[in-house]
């Protein structure tokens, strides 16, 4: 049984009245807190609450150069009735573990995890912001702390959770460019994983694809660049026909928290949806049909985001308007509520804090 006794110690003083609550943006400001567990000699040291500071650390330090780093993201979020409640604390923390395996760390105590949340949420509470479309942005990540060159994986670790109160990370629906070139994770690789060096892979074709008009990338296969996987800063839904489908996991996309519940509400709601390989060719077989009724992406940072435009191979597929989407809207109107607690928690995904 793992200890979640965590030892508290509050800034002196806030930074909160420092923040424009009303233009937060995403991932700028961060609250008082933050929680520290360090790994040594094969165990979890004492979880510490801590105000919020910089880290030292040693130019040596292996993930400096080997990128032995994971992270999560989860939200928080303001009730109606001016409370806070976490979405699917637990699922996050049990991805954690699974990018854990991967990258060669050790396991984090699940338990220890969702605690660490819950505290660090009762202390920071009125960082939790209230206006619409708004949340505490969570972010638990772990790295590697050992000061050695040599390519191996550490025997230390340190494990962080920060938080950060956050607007929206897409402004409106955005326009997505189909990748036929690079590639950001192949089958067999970390592209299932939450960990740096998939983000890093993306950046330069994302320049790229940004140099061109598109906000974002839709990855295909590393093999073939045939099938489609995500987004990577989400995964992606397609309406076909009445149907929905989302590209299934593999080891190169990530299993998201929201592609899983809005695959959970859509089975909930007897909606079609299937998950299956789905080439490039059968979506813009379907634009020109016209049965290409919709295209989203699904993310925690991201929520539920249209796309508006599909870049192929230099042409643009444009989707039909925001207000035709009745099935994103649906899957996005229920998740706004039930996370400001407006609807009722049916699968019990909140967590009060
Ligand atoms: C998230 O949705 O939490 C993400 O991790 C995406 C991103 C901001 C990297």
């Amino acid at each position: 049984m793992t200890s979640t006794d965590i030892k508290i110690t509050k800034a002196s003083s806030s930074k909160i009245h420092q923040v424009n609550f009303d233009n937060l943006g995403f991932g700028q400001v961060f609250s008082d807190h933050m929680m520290v567990v360090d790994y040594q000699n094969g165990k979890w040291g004492e979880a510490e609450i801590v105000p919020y500071g910089n880290l030292s650390v040693a130019p040596s330090l292996t993930t400096l150069h080997y990128a032995q780093t994971i992270f999560e993201g989860l939200k928080a979020f303001r009730q109606a009735d001016g409370s806070v409640a976490v979405y699917r604390p637990e699922k996050h923390a049990a991805r954690f573990n699974i990018s854990a395996e991967r990258l060669c760390m050790p396991d984090f105590p699940e338990e220890l995890f969702v605690e660490g949340v819950k505290q660090l949420l009762s202390i920071d509470s009125e960082w939790v912001p209230s206006q619409k479309g708004t949340s505490l942005y969570i972010r638990p990540f772990m790295f590697a702390t050992d000061e050695f060159l040599g390519v191996r994986p550490s025997r230390a670790y340190k494990f962080l959770i920060i938080t950060s109160p956050a607007g929206s990370y897409y402004e409106g629906g955005v326009k997505v460019i189909v990748e036929d070139k690079y590639v950001r994770a192949s089958e067999g690789g970390t592209g299932f994983t939450k960990t740096g060096g998939n983000y890093a892979a993306s950046l330069y074709p994302a320049v790229k694809a940004l140099e061109k008009g598109y906000h974002q990338i839709l990855w295909t296969d590393s093999k073939e660049h045939k099938y489609v996987e995500e987004i990577g800063t989400m995964n992606v839904m397609f309406q076909i026909g009445d149907k929905l489908v989302t590209p299934e996991l593999n080891s190169s996309l990530l299993a998201g928290v929201t592609r899983a519940s809005v695959i959970e509400l859509a089975k909930h709601w007897n909606i079609p949806i299937e998950e299956r390989k789905l080439s490039i060719d059968e979506i813009v077989e379907a634009h020109e049909k016209g049965i290409l009724k919709d295209a989203f992406g699904t993310g925690t940072a991201a929520t539920i985001t249209h796309i508006e435009t599909l870049n192929y191979k230099g042409k643009d597929y444009h989707l039909p308007p925001i207000e035709e989407r009745q099935l994103s809207k649906k899957f996005h109107n229920y998740l706004s509520k039930l996370k400001v607690g407006e609807a009722e928690d049916e699968l019990k995904w909140m967590t009060s804090i």
